[in-house]
């Protein structure tokens, strides 16, 4: 299988980041839980240095709690402050506010020092397309706070979102394009949904999710679907396409139709909760 990106989207996004990112005091990096380091794109690294970081392993409700954990001593060890969040259902917010605060101390501190005080922390949220941001602002901000509006030394059009005195959010999140230079990278991609089906064959897809799924998580497929779990990757397919009734005129077996299936039941946490990438394999 093969991937690719369009460029002219990339400029255009980082150009509004780096335009951006003078403003803000605090970068919110939301990864997605299952696939962390195929979520990230590393150019956030030079784009945020000299800024207080924060990454959220977002959908931590679809990936495995044993791994959010140890993905979250796998940052915390490069200095990264972490918070495994589920946007969706507002799971781990309230932690945030304190983690917010205590990853921006140094530069509470440096402003108590120049004599200016209560300056709110200015945060932005950024990810790559798909990886739950707008979910996130609006979990975070709720209905309570309203926006601030223009204010002179911003940009015009820039809206702040005023979390509480503390904390101010850019309410336009910074969009990163994932890299897909390694192979890896854009079928975890595609295994999470972040890259268009119509771009890819199903079927070879879910081949590729079967023959993860045999190895990391076994036993898996066999409950979900009462099937065996062969070597053969296409023979398991075709066994779930039997087990769902998945048929072509004729009563031939649609493959297709099982991989989208499957892929939709993976990606909505109906296998369980479950990561395809492990920490151990980035020490
Ligand atoms: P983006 O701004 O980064 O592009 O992402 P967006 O917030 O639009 O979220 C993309 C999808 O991910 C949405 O689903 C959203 O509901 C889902 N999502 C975001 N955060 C979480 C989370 O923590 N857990 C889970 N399980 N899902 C999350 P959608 O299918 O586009 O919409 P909907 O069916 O949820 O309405």
């Amino acid at each position: 299988m093969h991937f690719q990106w369009y460029p002219g989207h990339m400029t255009k996004a980082k150009r509004m980041m780096q335009e951006n990112i003078k403003l803000i005091d605090l970068v919110i990096e939301l990864l997605d839980a299952r696939v962390p380091i195929s979520s990230r794109n590393p150019d956030i690294d030079e784009l945020g240095k000299n800024k207080a970081r924060l990454i959220l392993l977002n959908k931590s409700d679809l990936a495995e709690e044993r791994q959010n954990d140890a993905w979250m001593e796998y940052f915390k060890a490069k200095g990264f402050a972490v918070v495994k969040v589920n946007s969706k259902k507002g799971g781990g917010m309230k932690s945030i506010q304190g983690v917010i605060q205590e990853a921006c101390k140094e530069k509470i501190e440096r402003d108590r020092k120049r004599g200016i005080l209560n300056r709110p922390v200015r945060a932005m949220v950024v990810g790559i397309p798909n990886v739950g941001k707008s979910t996130f602002i609006n979990s975070l901000a709720g209905k309570a706070c309203a926006k601030t509006g223009n204010k002179p030394g911003v940009t015009k059009g820039k809206q702040w979102i005023r979390l509480n005195k503390n904390v101010e959010l850019l309410d336009t999140p910074g969009i990163l394009w994932p890299k897909f230079e390694d192979q890896k990278v854009g079928l975890h991609l595609a295994f999470i949904g972040s890259i268009k089906d119509e771009l890819l064959n199903a079927e070879e897809l879910a081949a590729e999710l079967i023959r993860r799924l045999r190895v990391y998580y076994p036993g898996v497929l066999a409950e979900k679907y009462g099937i065996e779990e062969t070597e053969d990757s296409y023979e398991c397919l075709s066994q779930i396409a039997e087990s769902r009734h998945c048929l072509l005129r004729g009563n031939e077996l649609d493959t297709e139709k099982a991989a989208l299936l499957l892929m939709d039941d993976f990606r909505n946490g109906r296998l369980g909760r479950l990561t395809m990438e492990f920490p151990e394999d980035y020490e």
